[in-house]
């Protein structure tokens, strides 16, 4: 069993005082609408609505956020670009790379790939791209910039499903064998609220429809099973 990811962050969470962290994936991506992992495709039309709508809630809070943190990636700075803040690229907070994977379906790649597919269904947490990473190496490197989030209140965090996962699941101190399946859907802003008493995070769904991007472990993760069984669990896609 792996271990709880408080004993991965150096000092325990700052919770001397009230603080609050926005968290969003980007908008909905050209690459999301296609199933396509990684890459760096622009935000679809939908995308771009969940940017203005995401501005409007940010700048409109009683408190609006004083930064805005993204990615390199150009689809979390297009979701940024109607936020009200002082902005900030982080290269910590870039999706998971999917190395030689990069901008494939998971359909592409349990066909040409299969005993790679196979192994991640089996390890999601410690399997790692080629010429990648795994959940582990995100966790590892973001280790740095968790500790500088100890100083931060009334921010907005613009990153993306994997390494939102692995964020959570610290400042959370959650278990580190649910991390590679917790649900982060596009288009909906977490706020996490740290106080003495714990984290509390609340989930704001913004009404712009998108694709879920969310793949449950299949019951089948053998290396021999077949391609349907190795795509059972493939959310819709165009
Ligand atoms: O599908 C969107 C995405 O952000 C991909 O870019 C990334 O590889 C993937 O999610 C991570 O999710 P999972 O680890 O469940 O494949």
């Amino acid at each position: 069993m792996p271990p709880c990811s408080s004993e991965l962050l150096d000092n325990p969470i700052n919770r001397d005082k009230v603080r609050t962290i926005y968290l969003s994936r980007h908008g909905e991506s050209e690459n999301n609408l296609f199933g396509r992992i990684g890459g760096d495709a622009d935000l679809s039309s939908r995308g771009e609505q969940y940017a203005r709508a995401l501005g409007y809630y940010i700048n409109t809070l009683p408190q609006p956020c004083h930064k805005v943190i993204t990615s390199r990636l150009h689809r979390t700075q297009q979701t940024a670009q109607y936020v009200q803040a002082q902005k900030e690229i982080r290269h910590e907070i870039d999706e998971i790379n999917s190395g030689e994977h990069d901008n494939m379906t998971y359909e592409d790649i349990a066909a040409n790939f299969p005993v790679e597919f196979a192994l991640r269904d089996r390890d999601k947490l410690n399997y790692r791209y080629p010429k990648g990473e795994s959940y582990m190496d995100v966790v590892k490197r973001l280790k740095p910039m968790m500790a500088e989030l100890e100083l931060e209140d009334n921010i907005l965090i613009i990153s993306h499903q994997a390494t939102l996962r692995c964020m959570l699941t610290c400042l959370l101190e959650g278990n580190l064998a649910e991390l590679p399946y917790l649900k982060i859907p596009l288009h909906t802003i977490i706020k996490l609220t740290i106080s003495d008493a714990g984290v509390s995070m609340e989930y704001h769904r913004i009404p712009v429809e998108c694709v879920d991007t969310f793949r449950p472990k299949p019951e089948n993760c053998e290396i021999s099973r077949n391609l349907a069984a190795a795509c059972q669990t493939v959310p819709f896609h165009l």
